[in-house]
């Protein structure tokens, strides 16, 4: 027998790292405004934020969830299938359907208990999820509460995703692919034209999950399916309001019946309280904000567009990013945290990226980009990169380069 404890007194990764002097994670942030923070008394610029749309400072959101406090109070106190379901969640549901052009959503207390929720209620013992090896760890952990077997494919890559559906569908009743619509840390965009091909050749059901998408991709931020014009061969579509819509919070929109089960059998939707008032008319306003005022999504664009190609230009890899998370690839692990301290000394916030997150020795420093960027912001992460990228070795040095280069083709196909 052992001590349940024992693991915990054995665990000393992050303490390696912090007697180093370069752990990055928990720093407390003392204020923000949108686009910086101020972190033990000094502003520095937020690289690392999923906060696309800069609307958490929007006066419009803020006023919203004054106003919810106010007439609901803080907190519903219960699970919307019992006491805590508020005509703002019924509100939201039926707006934000409408913008993903899906019959019906429900609202879940966050992204995470939405993808559990989804693939726990709908894929039973002898169904199979087809799943993308870089998927979220929310979709891990609903593969691993699901009853059904899961099957991994390699990242974004259809030919591997053909080959283990032809090798595998029929020993299985229902089927779904599930990927994210846009890596989280890698921030490439999921094939969703051929996956969902494929699903239709194999019937299966397509899900996508939109986090880092909804906001960001399609004509007005409607997601991944509305990038390519193809939303209506997604059938599930999961997300959460806590990146565009500066709140907390998930959702998962799909045909009604679907919604109708899940609503009446998804445990993490029925045995969790209900998303708070504020969060709600965070979103609410949100979404308002998104229909009526196109700008927020020009400037991110905008600003995308342009760190892309200053990055590019400065010599980084930058694993081929189409959106607004541009990682920065570096190769070492204990290198990637040592440049995200020097960015951190520097005034640049920023979050490194290690095993088991990205294969051993592919270290990312994950850097995202917001509407409510200044050029003077930007310009002054340029001119950091820059010079620590050459204090590094990790641009203007050709063998570097190419070696990140060859790490990126054999690890990320790109
Ligand atoms: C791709 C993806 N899915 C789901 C989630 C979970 O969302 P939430 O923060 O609402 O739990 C995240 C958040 O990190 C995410 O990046």
């Amino acid at each position: 027998m052992m001590d349940l404890f024992e693991k915990c007194r054995k665990y000393d990764r992050a303490k390696q790292v912090q007697a180093a002097g370069v752990y990055p994670y928990f720093r407390a942030i003392e204020s923000t405004s949108g686009s910086s923070v101020v972190t033990q008394g000094k502003r520095r610029v937020m690289i690392g934020s999923n906060n696309y749309l800069g609307l958490t400072h929007h006066p419009r959101v803020q006023e919203a969830a004054k106003k919810a406090i106010e007439r609901f109070g803080t907190g519903c106190t219960g699970s919307r299938f019992l006491n805590g379901n508020l005509v703002l969640h019924e509100e939201l549901e039926a707006r934000l359907a409408k913008f993903l052009g899906k019959e019906s959503c429900l609202v879940y207390a966050t992204g995470f208990l939405a993808n559990q929720g989804t693939l726990s209620s709908l894929v039973s013992r002898n169904d199979v999820i087809y799943s993308d090896r870089e998927n979220h760890a929310s979709i891990i952990e609903g593969t691993q509460v699901a009853l059904g077997d899961t099957i991994k494919f390699k990242h974004n890559d259809m030919v591997d995703l053909e080959r283990v559906l032809a090798n595998t569908r029929k020993k299985y009743d229902g089927a779904v692919i599930i990927a994210d619509g846009v890596f989280s840390m890698s921030g490439d965009i999921f094939d969703v034209e051929r996956a969902a091909e494929l699903a239709k050749a194999y019937e299966c059901r397509l899900f996508i999950d939109d986090a880092h998408a909804v906001g960001v991709l399609g004509p007005h931020g409607e997601g991944t399916g509305h990038h390519f014009g193809i939303q209506n061969d997604v059938d599930v579509v999961v997300g959460t309001f806590s990146k565009s819509f500066a709140s907390i919070g998930g959702f998962v929109a799909a045909k009604e019946e679907v919604i109708h089960y899940m609503k009446h059998v998804a445990r993490p939707f029925i045995f969790s309280a209900a998303m708070p008032p504020a969060a709600v008319a965070a979103v609410l306003e949100c979404l308002k904000i998104v229909e009526s005022e196109p700008q927020h999504l020009m400037n991110l664009r905008r600003n995308a567009a342009k760190m892309k190609t200053e990055i590019e230009g400065l010599g980084f890899n930058t694993l081929n990013s189409q959106t607004p998370i541009i990682p920065l690839l570096i190769g070492d692990d204990y290198a990637a945290f040592q440049f995200t301290q020097k960015l951190y000394e520097n005034g640049v916030f920023a979050t490194p990226v290690v095993r088991p997150a990205v294969p051993e020795g592919c270290a990312l420093i994950r850097t995202s980009y917001m509407a409510s960027h200044t050029d003077e912001d930007l310009d002054y992460v340029l001119e950091i990169l820059d010079k620590l990228g050459r204090e590094f070795g990790i641009i203007g040095c050709g063998s570097k380069q190419s070696e990140l280069a060859s790490l990126a083709q054999q690890h990320f196909g790109v």
